[in-house]
């Protein structure tokens, strides 16, 4: 009995994804200042919160994108062109795609990229099931990668389209957004053929107030969303947080043109991890998002930098949110 016990925990030590878990907990929480990666938000119960986020009415960016791209998909499709390969970096359910599929001309493959493999390749089915002329070969890993590789270009497929929308972007600091755009430019634009490009979502800078209500949703998903991640590390690294010990806490910083999201101990405390302790002090906080904000023009300097060639934007009405055609070639 006792020897299957110890089988197990030595198991779970040597899962890689663990390991990386833990040290990066551990470097987050040993430091001056304490964070967290916010990739971590997003175990089953913090995708979940997440999509309850993304229908709150103090969230706008997923209803103002999706609104942008009923409206504009048909233009959209005309700059892409026919016989389309698609590429999408972090792909979830795969509901967004499927407004620009229903609107490009004889679409011939997409290479959803994603972390997470059992989920991609549930949603990827029904995507082929939906869509019977389209090729889908989903790529488990990490978009960020620097050595991602993706199969070859299908042999009908004209050009490689990415697509990149959520403002997923504003959730990398303006380096890694450069580093990730460069990344996305070597991948898409390696055959050089027409029609290739990248169609990104990018959250704008707007009146503070409308942001914090964004992050600070009256209904308390978003505080359980951070929350999530303690519980997340409790579960997965024998964690003892104690959850109602630490705020949400999330504001806007103009300078940095980013929300912030903090969890802030609401008492002196220690919490151990892994069999690590950690101390907070009173009002201590432990970083966990930054999610940045561009102006239009800000943004088209970013892909500029990145070897693109900003073609159009998108905006809605009020100014809250907007998706780039960045060309390459
Ligand atoms: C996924 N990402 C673009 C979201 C954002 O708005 O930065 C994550 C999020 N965090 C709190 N609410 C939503």
């Amino acid at each position: 009995m006792n020897h299957i016990v110890i089988q197990r925990r030595d198991s779970a030590r040597h899962n890689p994804a663990r390991a990386a878990f833990a040290a990066d907990v551990q470097a987050g929480l040993a430091g001056a200042m304490k964070s967290l990666p916010a990739k971590y938000f997003y175990d089953r119960r913090g995708s979940e919160l997440f999509e309850r986020i993304c229908e709150l009415p103090e969230y706008y960016p997923t209803r103002t994108e999706l609104g942008l791209l009923q409206r504009h998909a048909p233009e959209m499709a005309a700059l892409i062109g026919a016989d389309a390969e698609l590429v999408e970096f972090g792909a979830g359910a795969l509901q967004k795609i499927r407004l620009l599929l229903d609107a490009l001309q004889r679409p011939r493959s997409f290479l959803p990229i994603d972390i997470s493999g059992a989920h991609l390749s549930d949603a990827a089915a029904a995507l082929a099931r939906d869509y019977p002329g389209l090729q889908v070969r989903p790529v488990a890993g990490d978009f960020t990668a620097p050595d991602l590789a993706l199969p070859q270009r299908h042999a009908q497929a004209r050009g490689r389209a990415g697509f990149f929308p959520g403002s997923t972007i504003g959730n990398f600091t303006p380096e890694e957004a450069l580093c990730f755009l460069r990344q996305a430019a070597r991948i898409l634009g390696e055959d050089d053929a027409a029609g290739s490009g990248l169609l990104i979502g990018v959250d704008l800078v707007k009146d503070p107030a409308l942001l914090h209500a964004a992050y600070n949703d009256a209904a308390g998903v978003t505080a359980a969303f951070n929350r999530n991640l303690l519980q997340r590390i409790n579960r997965e690294l024998n964690g003892d947080f104690v959850l109602d010990q630490f705020a949400h806490y999330a504001f806007y910083q103009p300078p940095q043109q980013r929300i912030e999201m903090h969890l802030v101990s609401l008492t002196a405390q220690s919490v151990q991890v892994d069999g690590r302790r950690y101390d907070f002090a009173a009002g201590e906080s432990i970083h966990t998002e930054n999610s940045y904000k561009y102006t239009l023009s800000g943004f088209r300097r970013l892909a500029e930098q990145a070897g693109f060639r900003p073609a159009a934007a998108w905006t809605d009405e009020d100014g809250l949110f907007s998706l780039h055609w960045l060309a390459l070639g």
